[in-house]
């Protein structure tokens, strides 16, 4: 299983974005963008012309993490952008087969998000559907929150439920994601770890990433 770092830009400077992302370019696999409308979540980032501003700005393949309402409206708009990957909430759409399909379409993977408090057994069918299950260990909404250990036995159900289906899904963690936690995620079965402050709040965000990396891949 391959460990994968996945910067959040929410914790970067927005006023920079392009520098923002270089930094991490050749070091991370992803950059995480967060978008929020101020509906399905209390915050408001940005949205699909500051990502397609992006994706000419940069080589890292983005992965979108859309916490907004009505997913099955705008979701493939952003795959069809260019993302790498888009990530759309359980919680928020009402057709996620149709959704799902439609990203994959257009050519990126396909990944569902889960809230802290939302379990997993009730998504185990998406799993043909899908490349990648993102689980918050945080309520969505702002970077450098406090990690959440309760989701953790959800790490293992959610691993143990991929392992048995057998397919090729990526398990991603997000929130409070650093070198102190990083470890606890991994060896509960997560293989893609979001880190907002734990990169962009650091003097050299590429150290920052290697360091991470370092902290799972012994
Ligand atoms: C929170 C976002 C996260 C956030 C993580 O709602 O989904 O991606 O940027 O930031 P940290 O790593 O600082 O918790
Ligand atoms: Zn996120």
């Amino acid at each position: 299983m391959a460990m994968q770092i996945s910067p959040s830009i929410l914790s970067a400077d927005f006023a920079r974005l392009a520098d923002e992302a270089k930094k991490v370019e050749g070091v991370a696999d992803w950059l995480h963008v967060d978008v929020m409308d101020y509906h399905f979540v209390p915050n408001l980032t940005l949205g699909l012309p500051v990502v397609q501003a992006l994706l000419a700005a940069t080589s890292i393949p983005i992965d979108c993490h859309l916490m907004i309402q009505d997913p099955d409206r705008w979701a493939v708009g952003y795959a069809e952008a260019g993302a790498g990957s888009v990530t759309i909430h359980v919680e928020a759409t009402k057709a996620p087969v149709r959704t799902l399909r439609a990203i994959g379409a257009a050519g990126a993977r396909r990944g569902i998000a889960l809230n802290p408090g939302t379990a997993i057994e009730a998504y185990e069918d998406l799993l043909p559907e899908i490349d990648m299950i993102l689980l918050m260990t945080v309520e969505p909404g702002f970077g450098g929150q406090k990690f959440l250990d309760m989701v953790m036995p959800k790490v293992r159900r959610t691993r143990a439920m991929i392992d048995k289906w057998d397919g090729e899904v990526w398990l991603q963690v997000d929130g409070g994601v650093s070198a102190e936690t990083i470890e606890r995620c991994a060896e509960a079965g997560a293989d893609v770890f979001v880190a907002g402050n734990a990169v962009y709040g650091s003097a050299d965000p590429a150290q920052a990433v290697r360091n991470l990396r370092a902290r799972i891949s012994r």
